[in-house]
């Protein structure tokens, strides 16, 4: 079974992809760690953002294997865990550069496939799956929020990790990403044809995950 969880950043996809994929006992499959793994390895080689074809030729040789975990998915570069430098606020900031070339996108499908076929049933989670890179998937989410309340996670998340955060400015970085993300011309986020949309906007993660599992069931 293959199920594809797309939508913005914020809007609680990650936490309720990966509560489905353990209730449901399937592998959970982060495919924003691999453009964050790919940004990681150009900000690390001092590649330009700017510089496609050298970023293409990066994506092409590098090395990267995701390991599914029951609480998230672990990423290998080079034989060595990045799981939580591909988190840091740089590579969040930067990763748009990566996601916007069609090239690099294309060696990403590539791999996101195949790390799908070797896991058989999955639970996919992206801006694309759906649309793009599993378009036969049985079911098919997409996930909304406000960019009020996915601005208040955010900063929830930060306090907790001990940051300073000023509210106004998470908010403008999260329509920001909006903006980028639905109007880069390759794979612009989109509501996949075929999907259910859930809008989270007053639920709770555990709400949103139950609502997910209990349609999954209602199809099976
Ligand atoms: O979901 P995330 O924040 O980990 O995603 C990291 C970056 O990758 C972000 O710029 C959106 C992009 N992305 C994408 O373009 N397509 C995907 N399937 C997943 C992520």
């Amino acid at each position: 079974m293959i199920i594809t969880i797309d939508g913005p950043a914020g809007s609680g996809k990650s936490t309720a992809a990966r509560k489905l994929a353990e209730a449901l006992q399937i592998a959970y499959l982060d495919t924003g760690a691999t453009y964050r793994a790919i940004t990681l390895l150009a900000l690390r080689r001092k590649v330009s953002m700017d510089d496609e074809a050298a970023l293409i030729q990066l994506a092409r040789d590098a090395d990267i294997h995701l390991i599914p975990a029951p609480d998230a998915v672990r990423v290998l570069l080079d034989g060595k865990d990045v799981s939580d430098d591909i988190r840091s606020p740089e590579v969040s900031d930067n990763s748009h550069y990566i996601a916007r070339s069609p090239g690099i996108r294309k060696v990403l499908v590539k791999l996101q496939r195949k790390l799908g076929a070797e896991l058989g049933d999955f639970v996919s989670e992206g801006r694309d799956q759906g649309s793009v890179v599993f378009p036969d998937a049985d079911i098919k989410f997409y996930i909304v929020a406000s960019p009020e309340v996915r601005a208040r996670r955010r900063c929830e998340e930060l306090i907790a990790a001990g940051q300073d955060v000023v509210y106004e400015q998470i908010l403008k970085g999260i329509i920001e990403r909006d903006r980028r993300d639905s109007t880069r011309a390759t794979a612009p986020l989109t509501k996949p044809d075929g999907a259910v949309e859930i809008n989270t906007t007053s639920n709770t993660v555990e709400q949103t995950a139950e609502q997910l599992l209990t349609h999954v069931e209602q199809q099976r």
